[in-house]
């Protein structure tokens, strides 16, 4: 039984790979599985919040009470996310978007012939700063996965997208992060931060909501 910490709240959240086609058959994508979004969305339902998932192709079911919409492309996310918005007061981006995108998609399969042959990639919007730059803006949560110096890239992506709140996980340890079942999230906020040891993704997503619901009854207060 999970404590209503967000009741009367909604929360938007993306999760998951995005994919750029190159082809008709081929894309870019990664290897984001999808599952901390995904255990965010379930923990917030929990909790009370009215849940709106923004999903990439994932192979994971939706969780109970959560209304999800599935996208393919960062162009795709991005619409998905700005026509939805205005009726959410917090905003979680947990998607691993793709960075670029092909400059001009082939209609058709294309087919090999020269030994090398180069792809022109433009770079894709970034969702999480469009929305923090929005009006009127929702409470907005970034992730921050790096591999050095985590803190300060953090803090470093905290400020540069005017977000409210970054949580930070290292990615250089295979056993944690990306794709794995456990996490650990150094949140971090403008006048504070605290440790998420690492533990199973839905646990950590309970206890990063628990610190988001602290602070939105504060920032209400001030
Ligand atoms: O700058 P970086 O990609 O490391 O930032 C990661 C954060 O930004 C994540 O919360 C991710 O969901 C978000 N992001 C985004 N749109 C992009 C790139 C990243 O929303 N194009």
């Amino acid at each position: 039984f999970a404590p209503k910490l967000l009741a009367g709240h909604s929360l938007l959240l993306t999760a998951g790979p995005t994919r750029e086609a190159i082809d008709p058959v081929r894309y870019i994508s990664n290897h984001s599985s999808g599952k901390m979004g995904f255990a965010i969305a379930k923990a917030a339902a929990d909790m009370g919040a009215e849940v709106t998932l923004i999903s990439g192709p994932v192979n994971l079911t939706t969780p109970a009470g959560v209304k999800r919409v599935d996208v393919i492309s960062t162009q795709d996310m991005l619409d998905a996310v700005m026509s939805r918005v205005d009726s959410h007061d917090i905003f979680i981006g947990c998607a691993a978007v793709a960075d670029y995108r092909v400059a001009d998609v082939a209609t058709d399969k294309i087919k090999k012939s020269s030994s090398n042959m180069q792809l022109a990639l433009v770079r894709n919007p970034d969702i999480l700063a469009t929305v923090a730059s929005h009006s009127p803006r929702p409470f907005t949560l970034g992730f921050a996965a790096e591999t050095q110096d985590v803190e300060r890239y953090a803090k470093d992506k905290l400020v540069r997208k005017k977000l409210d709140m970054i949580a930070a996980n290292d990615v250089s340890n295979p056993e944690l992060g990306f794709n794995a079942d456990n996490n650990a999230l150094k949140v971090i906020w403008a006048k504070g931060q605290e440790d998420l040891p690492a533990t199973d993704k839905q646990t950590l997503a309970s206890q990063l909501l628990a610190i988001v619901a602290k602070r939105i009854a504060i920032l209400k207060d001030d």
